[in-house]
């Protein structure tokens, strides 16, 4: 088992996270820990130096954390009928984990049966994101760790959704966060180089900035995720997936959060006369839940890119002059929400290279998200395997511990990428679920998604259960799939 420092040796990512051996300055900064500094530790990210603090130590000097501990989240979520009060549920978990001397993995914690008002009111408690400090499957030991606890109700409302003029569709969507319906997406999204916590600790420092009043004239920054990459990769499910986490971190300081979802569409389609009046309707809606400083709100404008279109056709002259102007009204307001501390806009577009200059200039973050590695594929098809194996269509493979299979990782650290297939250390459903990972390179996440429905639908008996069978179906399918698939 390695020390935090080994472990920060060894991952570089750690080094700004990790409290140097030791430096009573910074052990002070925390006794007196502000708001801002609240908000880094709960979205379990290193706090950015912001304008106003200390000159920042030499490097490699690391960020402080609390008494040389990683900070590792566990989500609480409470049952859909407990009325009990979040900071109640929240000091009782961390109560219960103070006693237990368990390791820190990612995933479910039991909870205790004798812990009545844990029993009553917790659905479960879920211990996130610690493959940021460990690596090769590594584990965290209680005395290196410091939870941060994050309590939370989901909501079951669902969407409210605004009719335009007339009975015209919607131009917004309104979303009160957490909800269920965003429920586990964070984490059924998959990708490698740490995309995900790289939004995460974006948003952190966009919040700390804020709040901390750095001057925009001096450090210029805003609140603009722009994530783009081919069709399917899971945009608009992160872009969700972001604005629901972050609603869970941040829930001490914002307790209310919403996700406005604008239908880029409806905004620019055939009532270009109406177009203004929508867009100001929208921005109006936006600016007043903005101004209750506890609210959280976050914007996501989903393909961007067809402002983009309507802008530059309304440029060349094949636009009525009012779809520019629709745009423009529309930049007009994004830049004025910019000096709201508490809005983050999130957008998506297909198209890689040329978006719109103007809009690609306002945005801070742009992330490109891109098809899926033979790694991202195989854990993609893992999960779906694992979800039928636990709902009774297929049986669990022979050899298997309970429902999970081998991760991806857990393989490679076994043998060499290139032996997966020949040695007798990898199981062959491992291997069969490999070849069927590398048959369908270059289809999107969202076919692979479709494609354990897709093997299911050709067997020929359908309810033979018979693992090994279904897994043969899935490379064919994956193969058949993959040649009608247009390159
Ligand atoms: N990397 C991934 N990991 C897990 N699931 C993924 C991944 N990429 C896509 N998916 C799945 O594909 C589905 C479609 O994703 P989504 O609609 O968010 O993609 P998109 O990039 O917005 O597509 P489009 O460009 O067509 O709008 C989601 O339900 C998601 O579960
Ligand atoms: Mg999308």
């Amino acid at each position: 088992m390695s020390t935090p420092m080994e472990i920060a040796e060894q991952n570089p990512m750690l080094d700004a996270t990790i409290h140097p051996p030791h430096d009573a300055s910074m052990d002070l900064s925390h006794q007196i820990s502000t708001q801002p500094t609240i908000i880094a530790e709960q979205l379990n990210v290193a706090e950015p130096l912001a304008a106003t603090d200390p000159p920042p130590p030499p490097p490699p000097a690391p960020t402080p954390l609390h008494d040389n501990k990683f900070l590792v989240s566990v989500e609480v979520c409470l049952k859909p009928s407990s009325t009990a009060r979040l900071e109640d549920v929240q000091r009782a978990v961390e109560r219960m984990l103070e006693n237990r001397s368990m390791s820190y993995v990612d995933g479910l914690v039991l909870i205790p049966p004798h812990d009545l008002f844990l029993v009553e009111n917790v659905q479960r408690i879920c211990i996130c994101d610690t493959e940021e400090w460990v690596k090769n499957n590594d584990v965290l030991l209680f005395w290196q760790v410091k939870p941060v606890v994050h309590a939370f109700q989901l909501t079951e409302e669902g969407p409210c959704e605004e009719l335009g003029p007339d009975g015209q569709p919607s131009s917004f969507n309104e979303w009160i966060l957490p909800a269920k319906e965003f429920d586990g997406l964070w984490e059924s999204l998959i990708y490698e180089s740490g995309l995900k916590q790289r939004l995460l600790r974006y948003a952190a420092s966009a919040l700390l900035f804020t709040q901390k009043g750095v001057n925009p004239n001096l450090v210029s920054w805003n609140r603009i995720v722009l994530l783009h990459g081919p069709p399917g990769t899971g945009k608009t499910s992160l872009c969700k997936a972001l604005a629901q986490k972050l609603s869970i971190r941040c829930n001490s300081r914002y307790p209310h959060c919403q996700l406005i979802e604008v239908n880029a569409h409806s905004l620019f389609s055939k009532w270009f006369s109406e177009s203004g009046k929508l867009v100001a309707k929208l921005f109006q809606k936006i600016q007043e839940m903005v101004e209750e400083d506890n609210n959280l709100v976050f914007v996501l404008i989903d393909e961007v890119e067809s402002l983009a279109a309507a802008r530059k056709a309304a440029l060349s002259g094949s636009e009525p002059s009012d779809s520019i102007r629709v745009v423009n009204a529309l930049l007009t307001q994004m830049d004025k929400l910019k000096s709201a501390p508490n809005v983050i806009i999130l957008t998506t577009s297909n198209i890689t290279t040329a978006i719109d200059v103007a809009f690609v200039d306002r945005a801070d973050i742009k992330a490109y998200v891109g098809p899926p590695t033979l790694h991202v594929r195989y854990e993609i098809l893992r999960s779906c395997v694992e979800e039928l194996i636990s709902k009774g269509i297929i049986s669990s493979f022979q050899g298997c511990d309970g429902l999970s299979i081998p991760s991806f990782s857990s393989l490679k650290e076994k043998v060499n990428a290139n032996e997966l297939h020949d040695t007798d250390t990898v199981p062959l459903f491992c291997k069969q679920l490999i070849e069927a990972a590398e048959s369908c390179e270059g289809l999107s996440g969202r076919s692979l998604r479709k494609l354990p429905f897709l093997a299911h639908a050709a067997l020929a008996d359908p309810h033979s259960r018979d693992a090994s069978n279904f897994l043969c179906a899935m490379i064919e399918t994956a193969k058949r799939e993959k040649s009608e698939h247009p390159e």
